[in-house]
């Protein structure tokens, strides 16, 4: 850990004092895949804090990063992944001391995930009763009868009509948008204190997508679960989210209280994620789309990921941006940050 240089995100979060009721504080996290090609560094320096309760949207175009955030948070980077980090405490437990035997107790515990394919949650050899059962008695001493009923709880909260008959049926008998709202039930089964949920209502429709976004973000306010939401899409998270960091090669580059990021983003690529959502001022037209793509995690130049793409971009780019404060709470790595759109 100590033969990497302390990355300037790194040191401007650490800036911060610890909030009271702060869940989880990040810092510096990278994780590299060590390929036969050379270094991916998936994430490279990303510090996040999420308070008690608290939603974030973690927003970025895909190849940035996201999902391999997610995982190193939940302990579920394999080799060739490695998972470094300066400070990586969640509930007042150090992430990084963890047995593998002490992280599985605590995912499906204090933490979740729902994963964009339910598959990744579900056991397809077994019905659903017994893998929500299974799943409640892992944690938790108590009656086979009370664990059932625990699981009938949880999938009517998830909106599963007649949910005693939907329990005695194997994952492939249910519909994409059934599996996923049962993924997500299993998710709250334990109470967890945090949630991380990676784009899972991607492969769905829309107005599905809709439904189970909202519910999925009542049932965290309820409970006081803090929430990452996982996705590409900037539109679906901004009515959702107390706060967003985007995400790009690897790294946040924004960050800020979700109105401040709708309505006063400093990043470029930020800038671009906006333009690009369609609106009613849009219908009709051709919509914004940020030029080229994102940029390969290989071998990436030091310097801001962005400039190849960045309407902003100069000479001064080659150098990595500082993570710097620009308003209460909001933070931002881009030279030309204070430029106007
Ligand atoms: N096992 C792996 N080996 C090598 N590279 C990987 C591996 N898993 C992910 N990556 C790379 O990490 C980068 C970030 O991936 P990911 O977190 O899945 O992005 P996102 O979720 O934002 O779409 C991608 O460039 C991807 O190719
Ligand atoms: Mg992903």
């Amino acid at each position: 850990m100590h033969d990497l240089a302390v990355p300037r995100q790194t040191q401007a979060a650490a800036g911060h004092a610890p909030a009271a009721g702060l869940l989880l504080d990040v810092q510096g996290l990278r994780t590299w895949f060590h390929t036969r090609d050379g270094i991916v560094k998936a994430v490279d320096g990303v510090s996040l804090q999420l308070r008690e309760g608290e939603i974030l949207g973690l927003v970025g175009e895909s190849g940035s990063g996201k999902s391999i955030t997610g995982f190193s948070l939940m302990g579920l980077v394999d080799a060739p992944g490695k998972v470094r980090s300066e400070r990586m405490v969640f509930n007042g437990r150090d992430l990084l001391a963890l047995s593998p035997e002490q992280y599985r107790q605590l995912r499906g515990k204090d933490m979740a995930m729902i994963f964009q394919d339910p598959m990744m949650t579900l056991n397809p050899t077994l019905r659903v009763d017994t893998q929500m059962i299974e799943a409640v008695l892992a944690h938790d001493k108590v009656t086979r009868k009370a664990a059932r009923d625990r699981a009938i709880e949880v999938l009517v909260k998830v909106g599963i009509p007649s949910p005693e008959e939907r329990l005695q049926v194997y994952p492939h008998h249910l519909s994409g948008g059934m599996r996923q709202r049962i993924a997500i039930a299993i998710a709250l089964l334990n109470s967890p204190k945090l949630i991380i949920a990676d784009e899972p209502t991607t492969a769905l429709d829309v107005t599905i997508q809709g439904q189970i976004l909202f519910e999925v973000q009542k049932l965290c306010r309820e409970s006081g679960t803090a929430l990452i939401w996982i996705t590409h899409d900037l539109a679906i998270v901004s009515g959702l989210a107390d706060r967003l960091a985007v995400m790009y090669a690897g790294r946040i580059v924004e960050t800020a209280a979700t109105p401040e990021i709708v309505g006063g983003a400093r990043h470029p690529y930020t800038h671009g994620l906006i333009s690009s959502i369609p609106s009613i001022h849009t219908r009709g037209k051709e919509l914004f789309q940020i030029p080229g793509s994102t940029p390969s995690l290989l071998n990436l130049p030091q310097g801001c990921p962005f400039r190849a793409r960045c309407y902003r971009a100069s000479s001064s780019c080659v150098q990595d941006p500082p993570f710097e404060q620009v308003g209460p709470g909001h933070w931002a790595a881009c030279w030309h940050q204070g430029v106007q759109a």
